[in-house]
């Protein structure tokens, strides 16, 4: 895919500067046209052939399918240079996406074979860095080459190198590679030939377009990320015309073309770590507005220099938007339907780039070149600053509409909002109410006397006025009850890790719901003797279980509650276990390497959030660690500690356990 992709980008870049360059001293209507031309080229195969491509991956065998494709591709791009006419840039553009259409659908469809379930989403993660980020490669070798051929015509002018020839050289080149690599690829299967489907294609197409039509936030989103394209689709369209207006020739547009995806790419990573405590919905609607008017700005700058940095800013906000609306329709689109949802929305995004790129360039040739001289001063002003402009508009508007239209913080202005993000405050959605308590869990390994600790913090809290509801896991609601019976009853030994995790998650989302949340929201301090930590501890660590996964179970059954500090009492498990007097349970009957595990983990998660938790070593003294833990939450707890009870503080209660 990396190499396929590097030849993609390659090829856009190339056939652009290519048709420019052919078309040239034909005047800047024809210019423009002509590059728009490559692009209609480009589009028309899937919107033709769109459908019918993506049954033929279904039916034959997918390697030879795309092997043959790269291989088609190969030829088809070597022969541009050789033939050299524009009308031949067009036709072999036309070709290479004809082919494009079955190698796409062939890969897709055979990457969910081939990577294991759970690791999909990730695998297309991966799959957008590939596919996007070997466009700024393509671009910095295309401008590297241009430069290289430029200083080898200035020594042997008699030479005639062009650096669109040798650009669809290495173009040519990669689709090869591609066909050898994927020739070898002998694991990718060829099972679905034996049971060609005859289920309606056409059917389920038209249930996945009425889903989309039919549901607010996937429909706002899809506006807003066709929008975007457009926008990109008028730059795409004039961006050669107006950089050959500054002075930039094939060097500059690929400096542009590099920009857009370093932007892209800064924005994917950077950007929303920057911002990440922004609601995503707002921030989808602000970086179109914001995209707008970069837009705006670098229509009306006449300097190659400045639109090349603006032009990063304005990749960084499509990216930002692209990655946002990805994740979301990922999010908001139930599996059955995701497939079709993307391949709608990738499909139209294609309608739509079709059409902008050829009404933009069109319109660029159509106004023309006019020079404005107000007192002396002329400015140069022609068809792409006014597609540019229009465009620029499009985005402001569509991002407006987004904004609105998916806006989970009514009344509060977005600068406060953009200011707290920017100081690194978290985004809480309105609807979730805001616990008002404080919360602390006690976390460790068996015997590491936390169970006795939190008892004493509890007791030490009260003592200082607070309200403090002490509690634990499994097992403090009626249902937590039975669940802690069957989780810790020895003979239960054929629980299998899984339901292990459930019946835990199980017995905290009801001891959330019923009694940590209506405590917070009272206003009482809560200490719990584990949490969501033990899971990720024991059944992560020690049951050898995916701990992303186990996260993402516990996080849907807390509600995304997170203790406001986690005392994590640190004791070996060889010391703990020593210490423990009753009939073992079940877990505690595991062996010492299971419970080494365990310690690990806990440590592991203290140490990569430090400012949550507070590890204390279990094998001090029992009062050292008491103060240790007070000493720590004095420090954070919520409000000032009430006068008269200060008298209290580090009296130790004469609780033993
Ligand atoms: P408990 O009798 O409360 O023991 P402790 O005094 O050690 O807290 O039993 C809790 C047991 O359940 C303990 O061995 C750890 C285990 N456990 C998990 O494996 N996962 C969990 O999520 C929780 C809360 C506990």
């Amino acid at each position: 895919m990396g190499v396929c992709s590097l030849g993609d980008w390659l090829n856009i870049i190339a056939l652009t500067a290519l048709a420019g360059n052919l078309t040239q001293g034909s005047g800047f209507q024809a210019q423009s046209l002509a590059v728009g031309g490559v692009f209609v080229a480009k589009m028309l195969p899937a919107i033709l052939l769109g459908p019918i491509a993506g049954t033929v991956a279904d039916r034959f065998d997918r390697r030879l399918t795309m092997v043959v494709a790269d291989v088609v591709r190969f030829a088809v791009v070597l022969s541009i240079p050789l033939v050299g006419s524009y009308q031949w840039v067009l036709i072999a553009a036309f070709l290479v996406e004809c082919v494009n259409l079955f190698w796409v659908p062939a890969k897709d469809a055979t990457v969910p074979n081939l990577v294991p379930k759970e690791k999909l989403e990730e695998a297309n993660q991966f799959n957008l860095l590939v596919t996007y980020g070997t466009a700024p490669v393509a671009a910095a070798l295309f401008a590297v080459v241009s430069a290289l051929t430029s200083m080898v015509t200035t020594a042997f002018p008699a030479s005639g190198v062009q650096p669109t020839d040798l650009t669809l050289g290495i173009n040519a080149v990669a689709y090869l590679a591609s066909a050898v690599l994927i020739f070898t690829l002998r694991s990718i299967p060829k099972d679905h030939t034996r049971q060609a489907s005859t289920a309606s294609v056409l059917g389920q197409i038209v249930d996945g377009w009425r889903f989309v039509g039919g549901n607010r936030v996937v429909k706002g989103l899809i506006i807003g990320m066709l929008g975007a394209f457009a926008a990109g689709g008028a730059v795409v369209g004039v961006g050669k015309a107006y950089v050959s207006a500054l002075h930039g020739g094939d060097a500059g547009y690929g400096a542009v073309f590099c920009a857009v995806f370093l932007g892209m790419g800064l924005g994917m990573f950077f950007g929303l770590r920057l911002l990440g405590g922004l609601s995503r919905r707002r921030m989808f609607g602000l970086s179109i507005i914001v995209a707008g008017l970069t837009l705006a700005a670098i229509a009306l700058i006449h300097d190659l220099v400045i639109v090349v940095m603006l032009t990063v800013l304005l990749g960084a906000c499509a990216g930002i938007a692209w990655i946002i609306g990805y994740t979301m329709i990922g999010l908001e689109v139930e599996d059955a339907l995701r497939g079709r949802t993307f391949s709608f929305l990738q499909s139209m995004a294609r309608v739509v780039l079709l059409v902008v790129v050829a009404v933009a360039s069109g319109l660029a040739a159509v106004f023309g070149l006019h020079v404005l001289t107000i007192g002396g001063i002329s400015y140069q002003f022609d068809g792409s600053n006014v597609v540019l402009l229009i465009a620029a508009l499009l985005a402001v508007i569509v991002g407006l509409l987004a904004f609105r239209h998916m806006d989970d913080r009514r009344g509060i202005p977005i600068g406060v909002d953009l200011m707290a993000a920017l100081k690194g405050e978290k985004f809480v959605p309105e609807t979730e109410e805001q616990p008002r308590g404080f919360f602390v869990a006690f976390e460790g390994g068996e015997g590491s006397g936390k169970t006795t600790q939190s008892r004493l913090l509890a007791i030490w809290l009260r003592d200082q006025g607070f309200d403090v509801v002490q509690t634990r896991e499994p097992g403090s609601t009626k249902v937590g009850m039975r669940l802690r019976a069957i989780l810790l009853d020895a003979t239960h030994q054929g629980l299998s890790a899984r339901s292990e995790t459930l019946l835990y998650a199980a017995d905290r989302a009801e001891h959330v719901e019923k009694v940590i949340r209506p405590a917070l929201q009272r206003g009482s301090t809560v200490v719990t003797d584990r949490y969501v930590d033990s899971s990720l501890a024991y059944q992560g660590a020690g049951r050898a279980l995916d701990p992303e996964e186990v996260a993402q179970i516990n996080s849907w059954a807390t509600g995304g509650l997170v203790p406001d500090l986690t005392v994590l009492i640190d004791v070996p498990p060889s010391v703990g276990l020593r210490r423990m007097a009753s009939p073992a349970d079940r877990i505690e009957a595991e062996p010492l390497e299971f419970h080494e595990r365990v310690r690990r983990e806990f440590r592991a998660l203290a140490a990569a959030a430090p400012d949550r938790y507070l590890v204390v070593d279990g094998t001090l003294a029992q009062a050292e660690v008491s103060r240790v833990i007070q000493d720590r939450v004095r420090e954070i707890l919520p409000d000032p500690v009430p006068h008269e009870a200060e008298a209290a503080t580090g009296t130790i209660p004469a609780i033993r356990d």
